[in-house]
C-alpha cells in the first residue's frame, strides 16, 4: 500500500469515528473502542488505527487517559454556537474602511507576532522546496526567460495546465480563454475595472473579503451587502429582491468558502444563482481562491460551470495552495476577454515568466492534488481545534462558524465586546486577530473577529487562545 493510500485510510477511519461522535453514538465521557478493536472493525493495521485516534485527539474530539484508553470529549453546542444568517442593511454606499484595513495588515507582518488573524497558508504545508528546485531548474535551463516579456495573456504552458485543472470544478475552457494575473487580487481588480464605472454598485456577501472593499473604494464603487448564511452562502431571495429593484450592476461572490465565513453555496443554489443573474443581465465575478481547500473530497462545480453566456468571470490563484510569494493568479473573463486583456497590458504588460513556468511544471508533475489534500486535512483539524478552544475560553454567548473548507473562522463575540479593542489589547501581548469591521464597507461587525488556524502550532495556539479569552473577558 502506498503512502498516500495509507494517509487516505486513516482519514476515512477518523472521519467515520468523528461522525459517530457527532451523532451521539459515542457521547461525551464515553470510552471508545480499543485500538485493536478499531483495527479489526475497519480491517486496517494497528498503525492506521493509532493514526486515526491521534488525528481525533489532535482535533480535540477525544483524549487519551493513561492506562485507560481513549475518551470522548464534550463537543460544545454544535449549530447553536454558530452565527446566524447576516442581516446587513441592504443599502448601497461608499466604502470607508480601506485605511483601517491597511493599518491592521501592516501590524500583522511583525515577525515576532503570534498570528491568529491572517489568512495566509501555513508555510510548512506549501511545497516551497520542490517549487524552488523547479524554479532554479527553469532559470538554469533557459536564462532567456528573464530577457523578454512573457506573452501578455500569460505563459501558454501554464494556461494549458490551468485549463486541465479547471475541469475538476466543471469548467471547460480552452487555454486561450485564460489570462494569467499577478495573484487573484489583480484578477478581481481587472474584472471590476472592466465591468464597473465610478458610482456603480457591486453586490457582495456580508461579511466579505476586505481586499475587495479596498478595490471598490479605489474605483469609487458603491457596495451593497447581501444577507449571507454561514453555511450556505448568499441568500438568493435577497439577491432576487435586489435584482428586481435594479440595485446591482455587478456581483462579486465567493461561492466556495467565503473569506471570512467559510460558507459554501450548495450546487443547486449555484445553478439557480447564475440563471437568476443571467436573466437580469448582471455579471458575476466569482472569487474561487479557496475552491480547492474543501474538506470534502468531492469538489462542487464552480458557478462558472453553469455559465452559458460568458457572463461569469472566474478569478483565482495559487496563493492559498502553492506559494503566495509567486503572485500567480488567473481570470477566465468569458465575453469580457478583450477588455480585461487590454487592462492587464496597460497595468503591467505581463506577469513575470519564471514563476509561471515553475508552477506549470509543478502542476504537470501531478503533485498538486496530494499537496492540497494533505494541507486541507491539516486545516480541517486545526480549524476544528481552534473553534473548540474559542468556545471553551471566550465569554459565554460567543458564536463561531464551522466551515467546511479553508482555514479561517468568523467569531461573533457578545455584543458589548469590541473587536478592535480586543485586537489592540491582543497586539500588546504579541497576538494578532483580524477585527470584523474591515469585512464590511462601513465598519459594521464591531463585535466580530476573524481568526486563522493556519499559521501557528497547536501548543502556541492553545496558549494564545487562552490569553485572548482572558482579554475578551476584560475588554
Ligand atoms: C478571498 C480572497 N480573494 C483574493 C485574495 C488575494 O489573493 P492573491 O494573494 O492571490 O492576490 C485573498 C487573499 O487573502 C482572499 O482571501
Amino acid at each position: 500500500m502506498g503512502a498516500s493510500e495509507q494517509h487516505f485510510l486513516y482519514q476515512q477511519v477518523a472521519e467515520d469515528m468523528r461522525r459517530a461522535i457527532g451523532m451521539g453514538t459515542y457521547p461525551a465521557g464515553e470510552r471508545l473502542p480499543s485500538l485493536r478493536r478499531i483495527a479489526d472493525h475497519y480491517e486496517v493495521s494497528l498503525a492506521t488505527a493509532i493514526q486515526a485516534y491521534q488525528w481525533l485527539e489532535d482535533s480535540g474530539f477525544i483524549e487519551a487517559r493513561p492506562k485507560s484508553g481513549y475518551y470522548v470529549l464534550a463537543q460544545g453546542c454544535g449549530e447553536a454556537c454558530e452565527p446566524e444568517i447576516s442581516t446587513p442593511r441592504m443599502k448601497a454606499g461608499e466604502v470607508t474602511v480601506g485605511q483601517l484595513a491597511l493599518d491592521i495588515l501592516a501590524e500583522a507582518r511583525r515577525p515576532d507576532i503570534i498570528n491568529l488573524g491572517a489568512a495566509i497558508p501555513g508555510p510548512d504545508l506549501l511545497p516551497l522546496k520542490s517549487l524552488s528546485r523547479i524554479y532554479a531548474g527553469v532559470v538554469r535551463r533557459d536564462v532567456r526567460l528573464l530577457g523578454y516579456y512573457e506573452e501578455q495573456q500569460g505563459n501558454a504552458f501554464l494556461r494549458q495546465q490551468i485549463a486541465r485543472r479547471l475541469r475538476v470544478s466543471g469548467v471547460r475552457v480552452h487555454p486561450d480563454e485564460i489570462i494569467i494575473t499577478n495573484g487573484c487580487m489583480e484578477a478581481l481588480t481587472l474584472s471590476l475595472r472592466t465591468l464597473c464605472k465610478a458610482g456603480d454598485t457591486v453586490a457582495v456577501e456580508s461579511p466579505s473579503y476586505y481586499g475587495m472593499m479596498q478595490v471598490a473604494e479605489q474605483l469609487g464603487l458603491n457596495v451593497l451587502e447581501l444577507p449571507t448564511h454561514p453555511r450556505d452562502g448568499v441568500d438568493l431571495d435577497a439577491l432576487q429582491q435586489a435584482l428586481d429593484k435594479n440595485l446591482i450592476n455587478v456581483c462579486l461572490f465567493m461561492p466556495s468558502f467565503n473569506n471570512p465565513l467559510g460558507s459554501c453555496m450548495p450546487e443547486t443554489n449555484r445553478k439557480k444563482m447564475v440563471a437568476m443573474l443571467q436573466r437580469a443581465g448582471v455579471p458575476l465575478i466569482e472569487d474561487d481562491i479557496y475552491g480547492d481547500l474543501g474538506y470534502d473530497s468531492v469538489r462542487l462545480p464552480a458557478a462558472k460551470a453553469f455559465d452559458k453566456k460568458g457572463e461569469v468571470l472566474l478569478c483565482s490563484s495559487f496563493s492559498k495552495t502553492l506559494a503566495p510569494g509567486y503572485r500567480i493568479g488567473y481570470v477566465v473573463p468569458g465575453r469580457y476577454f478583450d477588455e480585461v486583456l487590454r487592462r492587464k497590458f496597460l497595468g503591467n504588460i505581463a506577469t513575470a515568466a519564471t514563476p509561471q513556468v515553475a508552477i506549470a511544471e509543478f502542476l504537470q508533475k501531478g503533485s498538486y492534488e496530494r499537496v492540497v489534500r494533505k494541507a486541507t486535512r491539516y486545516y480541517q483539524q486545526r480549524t476544528e481545534r481552534l473553534r473548540q478552544l474559542v468556545l471553551q475560553h471566550f465569554p459565554e454567548g460567543t458564536r463561531v462558524t464551522q466551515p467546511q473548507g479553508g482555514f479561517v473562522l468568523w467569531v461573533e463575540l457578545p455584543e458589548h465586546i469590541n473587536g478592535v479593542a480586543l485586537h489592540d489589547a491582543a497586539l500588546r501581548k504579541n497576538i494578532t486577530v483580524t477585527p470584523g469591521v474591515i469585512f464590511s464597507p462601513r465598519g459594521d461587525y464591531r463585535h466580530h473577529i476573524r481568526m486563522s488556524a493556519s499559521m501557528v502550532g497547536l501548543d502556541v495556539m492553545t496558549d494564545a487562545v487562552n490569553v485572548l479569552g482572558r482579554i475578551a473577558h476584560k475588554v
